[in-house]
């Protein structure tokens, strides 16, 4: 069952716990008989908290948090950790992650081994200064393999050609469906222990791949990983919270 069959069979069961509550009032009511002026206390008691923040959710929620940009990796995959977990995971992700009128824009290819290395080189030889070669180089030679996301621009295309009162929206809308699958196959790999791994955008690297990727594919970001090496330094964080707004 995916993530989202099982947050919505969650939410859909929500109700059943709150009916329960009532059984817990029954059970109390001889009480009532011997101390009737304890009775309404006894009442106040359900347990909505249980049905509003089930375990699936708080797992689902721990996975956000703990998913973080680790840069310090060694070139190897976690002690357990198989390639094929990590294909596995991915195209579940890219299965499951909604896209605008279903129309599936995204792809994603794996590098590991030689053409991981290789792709990573020659963007290291394609940046000109010291500075800006020190991450790429890094990819190159600390991290495992890339996982890199991409849109095909031609289901973009005829997209705007069969629906062209949205033409203008859907380079957006698939943009943003790549997006979670980024964020989701981040998320997800960072609960595989010792996983690290950390965001890219060096997008100009399509042009080393050679016949590995369509023309018509343009490539939207690389998620670099490894074995972990050391944590992410601390996080800080803005006041966000969200207003809940009733009447304007
Ligand atoms: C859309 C997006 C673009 C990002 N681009 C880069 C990037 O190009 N290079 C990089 O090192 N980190 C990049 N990051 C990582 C962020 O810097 C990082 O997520 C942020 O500082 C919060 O830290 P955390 O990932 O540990 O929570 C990007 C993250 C997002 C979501």
């Amino acid at each position: 069952m995916s993530i989202i069959s099982k947050i919505k069979s969650i939410f859909k069961s929500s109700s059943a716990p709150a009916k329960k509550a009532s059984t817990p009032t029954k059970a109390a009511a001889p009480a009532k008989k011997t101390t009737p002026a304890a009775k309404p206390v006894e009442k106040k008691t359900p347990a909505p908290a249980a049905a509003v923040n089930p375990k699936e959710v708080e797992t689902l929620l721990a996975a956000i948090k703990e998913r973080r940009t680790i840069y310090s990796l060694k070139p190897e995959l976690p002690e357990g950790v198989t390639l094929s977990d990590i294909k596995d995971i991915t195209q579940a992700i890219l299965k499951d992650t909604p896209s605008a009128f279903n129309s599936q824009p995204n792809k994603v290819i794996i590098l590991t081994g030689e053409a991981h290395k290789k792709v990573w080189n020659q963007v290291v030889d394609a940046i000109p200064t010291e500075d800006g070669k020190k991450r790429p180089q890094s990819a190159a030679d600390e991290a495992y393999g890339t996982i890199l996301f991409l849109i095909d621009d031609a289901v973009t295309k005829s997209l705007q050609e069969g629906f062209p009162d949205w033409a203008a929206a859907f380079p957006d809308f698939a943009v943003t469906s790549n997006g979670a699958v980024q964020i989701s196959t981040w998320t997800a790999l960072s609960q595989l222990p010792g996983f690290g791994a950390h965001l890219q955008h060096y997008n100009f690297l399509k042009g080393f791949l050679g016949d590995k990727i369509g023309e018509n594919y343009t490539v939207q970001a690389q998620l670099v990983f490894g074995t972990k090496v050391a944590e992410a330094g601390e996080k800080t964080y803005n006041d966000n919270t969200i207003p809940v707004v009733t009447e304007l």
